[in-house]
């Protein structure tokens, strides 16, 4: 297999400093191996038109075999699916191909189209204005966990019907966080790998308790709206259902919450830029969405299968190769973006490739771009002043998933 890999580094998404600032390593790629075969067995792909061009492209690429894919990281002999993490994670529809993942993919959609999404707005401005109300009691503090996480984890328990005050939601919370983990492109340790099975199980109980609760109890949200499709042709079976809610949970907040977190970082870097959404709440907040998502990613990369050979750039893919498309480095490519290392919200930041592309393009990107506006301009109308401390910012552990684990502010 021909490779300039030579040239950079061989990539590994746990090298030292990456969760710190993983842009020069992406920029080395880019500029200098932009088809990267990394030692860790599987090839990366850093620009613009190539990250674009693998998620699209149907026939070329997919998810392709889930247990050769982990194996990949543990070795041939590795009982994937004897881990209750892993064997969740095959069945999640993010990790099939067609028509497993069209079949699912439909009910997801139907879930969170464009017109349901809008009919939320009134509502997620009501939960935006309490969290802020709260802040504004509270007096300066901390805003990931009191404002970043609570605006997505309502807005999905409300959705799902969960009662927001469920004493039970913390540890679901923190479940999704280490059990999310098997999303990542390396084999965890096993204290990871254990703590991952025992937390998704945590999850398992939950969702099997709310599913049964509203089969002996409807009620009109989507939880009940799930259960009531059995029976249906082509409907979901009661398992199905469960790792469905669990994706869409999960899903549904870590990422919108790491985009609010990460955008208040890069007010602080850019006080210049939170001057201009203050002065003009309405017409800045959807760009600083997109462009939040394009400069400070929340999902950095992703990854294929080659469902045949395929040639990129001179590079041979042999069919059944793994291919990390790393999002974080496209969304800076200066071919596609004037000045990319810039935080910017008045510029089109529409290209950028956070929400992914082709037929896994982001079932709530509606969603988390309608929570990500009303977020910035209302956090703009009624704290003015906020600041957030970026003398030293606490990133999450793992390397797909981009956000901070605390970050204090005040105002
Ligand atoms: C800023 C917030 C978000 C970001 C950056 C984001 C990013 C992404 C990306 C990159 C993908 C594609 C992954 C791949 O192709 O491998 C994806 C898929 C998905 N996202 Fe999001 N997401 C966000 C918010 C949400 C929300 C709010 C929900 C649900 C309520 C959601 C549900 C999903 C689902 C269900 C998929 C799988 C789609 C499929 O496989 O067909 N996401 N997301």
């Amino acid at each position: 297999m021909a490779s300039n890999s030579a040239k950079v580094a061989s990539f590994a998404p746990d090298a030292p400093g990456m969760s710190q600032d993983p842009y020069p390593v992406f920029a080395e790629l880019r500029e200098h191996d932009p088809i990267h075969r990394s030692d860790l067995g599987y090839w990366v792909v850093s620009r613009h038109e190539d990250v674009r061009s693998v998620l699209m492209d149907r026939e070329g690429f997919g998810q392709g075999d889930f247990v050769e894919n982990i194996r990949l990281f543990y070795g041939p002999e590795f009982d994937v699916l004897g881990q209750r993490s892993y064997k969740w994670l095959s069945e999640v529809f993010l990790m099939q191909d067609p028509p497993h993942h069209t079949r699912v993919r439909g009910l997801v959609t139907g879930a969170l189209n464009a017109r349901r999404v809008r009919a939320m707005e009134p509502r997620i401005r009501e939960i935006t204005d309490s969290l802020i109300d709260a802040m504004l009691e509270r007096g300066a503090g901390e805003v990931i966990a009191d404002f970043a996480y609570q605006l997505p984890v309502r807005v999905m328990c409300d959705m799902l019907g969960i009662d927001a005050e469920d004493p039970r939601l913390p540890a679901v919370m923190a479940a999704i966080a280490q059990s999310f983990i098997v999303f990542e492109a390396r084999a965890l340790s096993e204290h990871e790998l254990a703590t991952a099975n025992e937390q998704i199980k945590v999850l398992q109980d939950f969702f099997e308790e709310l599913f049964a609760e509203r089969m002996r109890e409807p009620r009109d949200d989507l939880a009940t709206a799930l259960v009531q499709s059995g029976g249906q042709e082509d409907s979901l079976s009661h398992d199905e259902l469960v790792t469905v809610a669990i994706g869409l949970f999960g899903a549904g907040f870590e990422t919108t919450a790491h985009m609010i977190g990460n955008a208040l970082l890069s007010f602080a870097r850019y006080p210049e830029q939170w001057a201009a959404l203050v002065a003009e709440p309405d017409k800045l907040a959807a760009g600083t969405v997109d462009e939040t998502l394009r400069y400070e990613s929340s999902l950095i990369a992703t990854y294929r299968t080659a469902l045949r050979e395929t040639n990129i750039r001179g590079e041979t893919i042999d069919r059944g190769a793994k291919v990390l498309t790393l999002i974080g480095a496209g969304n800076r490519d200066p071919r596609v973006f004037d000045d990319p290392n810039s935080f910017d919200i008045s510029r089109d930041a529409k290209k950028h490739l956070s929400f992914g592309g082709g037929i896994h393009f982001c079932a709530g990107a509606e969603l988390a771009r309608l929570e990500g506006r009303i977020a910035f301009e209302q956090l703009a109308r009624r704290l003015p002043t906020l600041k957030a401390d970026a003398s030293n910012p606490q990133w999450r552990e793992g390397f797909l998933f981009r956000g901070l684990s605390a970050l204090p502010v005040s105002w």
